[in-house]
């Protein structure tokens, strides 16, 4: 569908999703996905499109986050400009994508919307979605309040829906890769993984904080004002939580989840300058490589798993009888 060699795409990603990763990963043969939520008009992302077109020949393409904001995105001007320029899959997340379908559709854009929970697999299948990306509890960016994890969410996902099915959410290697295919998804999508590579813009002392944490060292804030969200347990995460407990108000709340401290902090280092988003597949993830690296070790590490996992388990001989 998408035109790639391995079904490994990077999500669309706030403050690092940008040209240079998009295209690191598209050429490692996954697809990159540009963070539209970087741009504030259509001709900024119209330049980021081009800048990508001249790194890498490979499909790629753009996230348009549909999340209720201080400032919303221009999503029209969004949607005309991947339309003008013929990008071939559009991750849409946050609120479904219904009056931008027939735009979209009409003009041969696969779009892959994001969800959290069966019903909206189900009304994302129904509004004419080429796919879902299945958003688990465990992963960055904003899984649904009912907190279900990725073992039971996608498989109940994949008999809910006849479209494809693409994990996501704290995924980092390759056992997870084939337990995600296992469980019937058509592919994974990461964030987390290709936020800590060398290509990517995030600080370098970022990439270490992170590479030293591990699986428990997340948390979800924003509970209270109906954009949770999974984030590093550093000082202003621990502040929020705080402040939510005594039922502060979104003025208040927004002095520390602001995007912009959490952009300063992610490019220029300040590991508690501001909320920074990560999944819990952080756990996993002690080294920082080149994006080719994790997905070549990804695909090759599977291949040997399904082998070593035919080997250790035989069928039992009663099968077929
Ligand atoms: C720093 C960061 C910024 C993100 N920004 C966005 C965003 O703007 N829009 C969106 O739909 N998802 C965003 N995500 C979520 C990713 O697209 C992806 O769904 C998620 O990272 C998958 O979980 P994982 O990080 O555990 O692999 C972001 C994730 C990270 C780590």
């Amino acid at each position: 569908m998408l035109g790639i060699e391995h079904p490994i795409i990077m999500g669309g990603m706030a403050w690092i999703g940008l040209a240079e990763l998009v295209a690191a990963v598209s050429n490692a043969g996954g697809m990159g996905i540009i963070g539209s939520v970087n741009f504030a008009t259509g001709e900024e992302l119209r330049q980021e499109i081009h800048k990508t077109r001249t790194l890498t020949d490979k499909p790629f393409g753009v996230n348009i986050t549909l999340l209720p904001a201080v400032h919303e995105s221009p999503y029209e001007e969004f949607v005309n400009v991947v339309v003008e320029e013929g990008v071939p899959v559009v991750e849409t997340s946050g609120r479904p994508p219904e009056q931008y379908m027939e735009r979209l559709k009409k003009a041969n854009v696969k779009v892959i919307h994001k969800v959290g929970a069966v019903r909206h697999a189900r009304s994302a299948e129904r509004m004419g979605c080429d796919a879902v990306f299945t958003l688990g509890f465990e992963g960055a960016g904003h899984p649904m309040m009912e907190d279900v994890t990725m073992l039971n969410l996608l498989p109940r996902m994949v008999d809910a829906v006849k479209i494809p099915v693409i994990a996501c959410g704290g995924i980092a290697d390759a056992r997870q890769f084939v337990a995600a295919l296992a469980m019937g998804a058509e592919g994974v999508m990461m964030g987390t993984r290709f936020m800590l590579t060398k290509e990517s813009s995030a600080h370098s002392n970022i990439k270490k904080a992170l590479a030293e944490a591990k699986e428990n060292d997340t948390m979800i804030i924003q509970r209270s004002i109906g954009t949770q969200t999974r984030v590093l347990r550093n000082k202003p995460a621990e502040k929020v939580l705080e402040m939510e407990g005594r039922g502060a108000s979104l003025e208040e709340l927004l002095t520390v989840i602001s995007g912009e401290l959490g952009r300063n902090a992610m490019l220029a280092g300040d590991v508690d300058g501001g909320v920074l988003g990560c999944g819990q597949g952080i756990g996993l993830m002690n080294e920082v490589p080149t994006v080719k690296e994790v997905i070549d070790n990804m695909v090759n590490e599977a291949a040997a798993l399904l082998k070593d996992l035919c080997s250790r388990w035989p069928l039992p001989t009663t099968l077929g009888k």
